[in-house]
This record gives C-alpha cells, sequence and structure tokens, in this order.
C-alpha cells in the first residue's frame, strides 16, 4: 500500500510495544509502516523480533555520543536519513533533549504505563498499588519536554485487584498497552489528529468515546 506514513519504533528493551505496533502495520489497511526500529542498547531483545519481521534496525549507542545534545542530533539524522514522519517510542529509556523533542512537534508519540498525568517516571504499578487506587492503566501521548508529559490521545483503564503483585497488574496494563499503541498511532497516521491548546482531538471533535476505552480482559 502506498501513502503509509513511515515510522521508526525506538526502544530499549523487551520490546513488546513495538512487536504490538509491527503487526498492526502488517494488516492490509494500517496507515502507517514500521520502516526503522531503533534501540540504544545493542542488547535489547526486541531488535531480534523485529529482524525477523524484515524491518530495518539500528543500534545508537548513546555511550558513542559526548552528551545528549550530541545523541538526539545524530538520532535525528538517522532518522531523517530514513525519511523517518513519526516517532514511535515505546520502552524508550532516554530523555530526550527539548531540541529534538521541538523538532518532532506532533509527529513524536509514546505511551507510558499508568493514567497520565499520575505516576509519571518509574515502577509506575508498584506505586499504584502502595496508592490505593482503585484504577490503574496507560496512555498514549503526543511527546513533550517534560518527561511523561503531552497531550493525552488514547487512555485504558484496568481495576486494580487486592490480591495484586506489581508484575500482576503490570501484565494487566501491558495487554492494554498493546491495544492502545497500534490504535493511536493509527489515528496519527490517518491524519485524523489535532491538537488545540495542547488538548487532542480526534475527526474535529473531542474523542469522549476514544479517549475512554473500556478494558479489554
Ligand atoms: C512499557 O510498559 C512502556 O509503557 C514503558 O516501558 C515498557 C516497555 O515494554 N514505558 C515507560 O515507562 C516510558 N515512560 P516493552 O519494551 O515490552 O514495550
Amino acid at each position: 500500500m502506498s501513502g503509509r506514513k513511515r515510522v521508526a519504533v525506538l526502544i530499549s528493551g523487551r520490546g513488546s510495544n513495538m512487536a504490538a505496533l509491527v503487526k498492526a502495520a502488517e494488516t492490509p489497511d494500517f496507515p502507517a509502516e514500521i520502516a526503522l526500529v531503533l534501540s540504544n542498547r545493542a542488547d535489547a531483545a526486541g531488535l531480534a523480533f523485529a529482524q525477523e519481521h524484515g524491518i530495518e534496525t539500528l543500534v545508537l549507542s548513546h555511550k558513542d555520543y559526548a552528551d545528549r545534545i550530541a545523541f538526539d542530533a545524530a538520532l535525528d539524522a538517522h532518522l531523517r536519513i530514513a525519511g523517518i514522519e513519526i516517532i514511535c517510542l515505546a520502552g524508550f529509556m532516554r530523555l530526550l533533549t527539548p531540541w529534538l523533542v521541538e523538532r518532532w512537534r506532533d509527529r513524536m508519540i509514546n505511551v507510558h504505563p499508568s493514567l497520565l498525568p499520575s505516576f509519571k517516571g518509574l515502577d509506575t504499578h508498584a506505586r499504584a498499588i502502595e496508592t490505593g487506587v482503585r484504577f490503574h492503566g496507560c496512555t498514549v501521548h503526543f511527546v513533550r519536554a517534560e518527561m511523561d508529559a503531552g497531550p493525552i490521545i488514547l487512555q485504558a483503564a484496568v481495576p486494580v485487584q487486592d490480591d495484586d503483585t506489581p508484575d500482576v497488574l503490570a501484565a494487566r496494563v501491558l495487554e492494554q498497552e498493546h491495544v492502545i499503541y497500534p490504535q493511536g498511532l493509527g489515528l496519527l497516521a490517518a491524519g485524523r489528529l489535532a491538537v488545540e491548546q495542547e488538548r487532542v482531538f480526534v475527526d474535529g471533535a473531542t474523542p469522549l468515546r476514544e479517549v475512554m476505552i473500556a478494558p479489554q480482559v
């Protein structure tokens, strides 16, 4: 299919969200193709999956660059050479410079394992259990310079059960990440999203239904 947006998925490890995006992009009518999987770690397990699916991979180690600015400049150059139009961060555990984030404004999205703006950062599932929230979940959002912040595209909520461990809760949330991340990328690649005053609109309307996805468990 021609006219599909060229997407780079940036990973640092397991890559299960990347795999979900790859599988979605393999369906005939998906409006994006995964043209590149880039990792900042050579040992990222997800690289093998991408290669098995015939996707170009690239390792760009941050250790080879003097600072964040130099790393992000190299990253940006590689993405542009590859003709990338959309970036999906998928467990990419690097803070990006405001320069790079601005350069890709409203063309870079992320998935985070919490209902933002709650539980930014790491160990979200343990913190959700400790805090006693009844619902937890995941968020697909546009990336802004502040960590785990930016206009929200989609969220999925899951219940927190009394006997949940962080691992059990993480698995319940991850299942939903794999649902909403491809949906969010599909909306962006199809040109169906607009950001106005840092709120996301789908097809010109407030996306009430599309934001509130019931847990599919
Ligand atoms: C996912 O749970 C993702 O939401 C999280 O890292 C995990 C990566 O797993 N990302 C963040 O915490 C970003 N702030 P994966 O490599 O299997 O997709």
